[in-house]
């Protein structure tokens, strides 16, 4: 049996869609878990044929709450990796040492540079010329991890956010399905915060 990927979203889920669409990360996407009851992410998990579960932040007050909850259901469907694909919260140290080494995030700037929920705003505002995605480890602190891939996205005179976040989408849709094949292969290894890919 293959990898057990968890996809944990809260808006529209279009790097859900880029894992679904790919045909060997397809296979391994066993859950999506939203907390927002309205993200697309659902929507697009049932369309799959991939069990969708919305987790409701009003039933579970604290965040150690929420993120044992949350911790739960993902042992009871066996999950090895989980993905933060535009999940908008922070999760507890509890939480992310369950998963350490097998939580990924992507975040739409080229990090440490812009973290935060409004990274690509800020590198407009900023007058950034470059700016990128990063997918990264999680750890206990936000946009911190090892860095697993990254690619630059010029930033163009006339872009706006909106622009320039649809370039970086694009990117994005790319670079996640690279990253979570290459850990779901065991070809991912971690030292310090350096992460070296093993040749297959
Ligand atoms: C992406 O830009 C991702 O980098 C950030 O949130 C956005 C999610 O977009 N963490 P989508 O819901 O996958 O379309």
């Amino acid at each position: 049996m293959g990898t057990r990927v968890a996809v944990l979203a809260s808006g529209k889920g279009s790097n859900l869609q880029a894992l679904l669409d790919d045909p060997d990360v397809r296979p391994w996407v066993a859950l999506v878990v939203s907390d927002r009851e309205d993200s697309g992410a659902l929507v697009r998990a049932e369309d799959a044929g991939v069990a969708a579960i919305f987790l409701d932040p009003k039933a579970h007050p604290s965040r150690a709450d929420f993120d044992r909850a949350l911790l739960q259901v993902l042992e009871l469907e066996n999950i090895d990796v989980v993905v933060l694909a535009g999940f908008m919260r922070i999760l507890s140290g509890e939480f992310v040492r369950a998963f350490e080494g097998r939580l990924l995030n992507i975040h739409p700037a080229l990090l440490p540079a812009f973290p935060g929920a409004h990274s690509v705003r800020d590198a407009l505002e900023w007058g950034a010329k470059v700016t990128g995605v990063t997918v990264h480890f999680v750890d206990e602190e936000v946009d911190h991890g090892p860095i697993v891939l990254q690619e630059a996205v010029p930033i163009e005179p006339g872009d706006d956010e909106h622009s320039l976040h649809e370039r970086i989408h694009e990117v994005e849709h790319r670079l996640y399905p690279r990253a979570v094949k290459l850990l779901g292969e065991g070809r991912v290894r971690v030292e310090g915060r350096t992460v070296r890919v093993v040749e297959s």
